[in-house]
């Protein structure tokens, strides 16, 4: 992870050329050379503007080549928290550039491509929230609502507090409450719920990234290589975290194949974090069950250089939503989890 507001430094066409096909991607030295020039024109419209870029692991990895800080949910929510800059473009889905927004209501929040969404997300809305926690509550009176991050400001406002893939267990068991309505990740709940002896509740939602993998194409790996560690996300199936060595966040997969002695894995997640470990890791084989998350893929180097230069597309929220979601977020970082 790049930290502080410098970025990685700036590669000449060639020297980017041989750096991202390492993946085997198809990088051409035609579109290298572009890449450089766009990058080049982002390094320059950062300095003008005073402003830092802050991107998911999940993004392409030319997008790593302009980002000052690179994280998981709860990583970006921090340092959104904590950069000096009066602009914060943001290379990821709309609700984290939402969170950014959150915890900074005095800073421009830029998302390049409106359309970078979450199914996550969309699988919930405040106003159904309202509703099933009014119907819980006449059962479990003492129900509190934990919020996966990947929700809208609408949600994190309905809620008592958030949580991330780093954190959900720890959010859970800090909370001085036995029933939990849990959203709106079906299988992040189901994982909390194996590792606590509290009700947790789940919402029906799920992202079609991670729901589509099967636990037959892990174990086809498992067959062929069985020295492999398994790393897999916690938004995938049940059957498919039963075949995990362990069960990770983006970044904490990041850690744990750098500072493990093993020396292959297989990474059960979206691909832009296979490719992130591929490229910094090159010495240890990785070996992908992934599939590509449409909406992070939307965000691109073009797409950031209109953003800078335009100002677009700028993130804003009704005041009192956004109080309301920042008391969500800032339960979750009170609690250090
Ligand atoms: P992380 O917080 O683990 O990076 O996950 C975010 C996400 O959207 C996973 O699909
Ligand atoms: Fe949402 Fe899934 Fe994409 Fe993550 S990978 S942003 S949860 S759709």
């Amino acid at each position: 992870m790049h930290n502080g507001s410098t970025g990685p430094q700036e590669k000449t066409p060639h020297q980017l050329y041989e750096h991202l096909a390492q993946l085997d991607s198809g990088y051409t030295l035609e579109a290298c050379t572009q890449y450089a020039a766009w990058i080049h024109e982002i390094h320059e419209l950062k300095r003008r503007h005073n402003a830092v870029i802050l991107a998911h692991n999940y993004q392409r990895p030319e997008i790593f080549e302009v980002a000052d800080v690179i994280g998981d949910s709860l990583e970006l929510a921090r340092q959104s928290k904590q950069v000096a800059s009066d602009v914060v473009v943001f290379c990821g889905v709309h609700f984290m550039a939402e969170t950014a927004k959150i915890v900074n209501p005095e800073r421009m929040v830029l998302l390049p491509d409106l359309q970078a969404g979450c199914s996550l997300a969309e699988s919930i809305t405040g106003e159904a929230l309202a509703d099933r926690k009014e119907e819980l509550r006449q059962v479990y009176p003492d129900l509190q609502v934990v919020c996966y991050v990947n929700t809208t400001a609408d949600v994190k406002a309905e809620s008592d507090v958030c949580c991330t893939s780093s954190n959900a267990v720890q959010v859970v068991e800090a909370l001085d409450t036995e029933n939990i309505l849990f959203v709106p990740d079906e299988n992040l709940a189901r994982y909390v719920q194996n590792e606590t002896s509290k009700n947790i509740i789940a919402w029906q939602g799920n992202c079609y990234v991670h729901h589509q993998i099967t636990p037959e194409q892990i174990q086809e790996v498992r067959d062929k290589l069985p020295q492999v560690k398994v790393l897999v996300h916690p938004e995938c199936r049940e059957d498919v975290l039963a075949l995990a060595d362990a069960v990770l966040s983006t970044s904490a997969m990041m850690r744990y194949a750098k500072e493990s002695p093993a020396q292959e894995f297989l990474i059960v997640t979206e691909c832009g974090l296979s490719d992130r470990l591929l490229l910094e890791v090159p010495e240890k084989k990785f070996y992908k069950s992934c599939k590509l998350c449409a909406y992070m893929k939307m965000i691109t180097l073009e797409g950031v250089r209109d953003s800078l230069r335009d100002g677009r597309f700028e993130i804003t929220l009704p005041e009192e939503t956004r109080i309301g979601a920042q008391r969500s977020l800032d339960r979750m970082l009170a609690l250090n989890a």
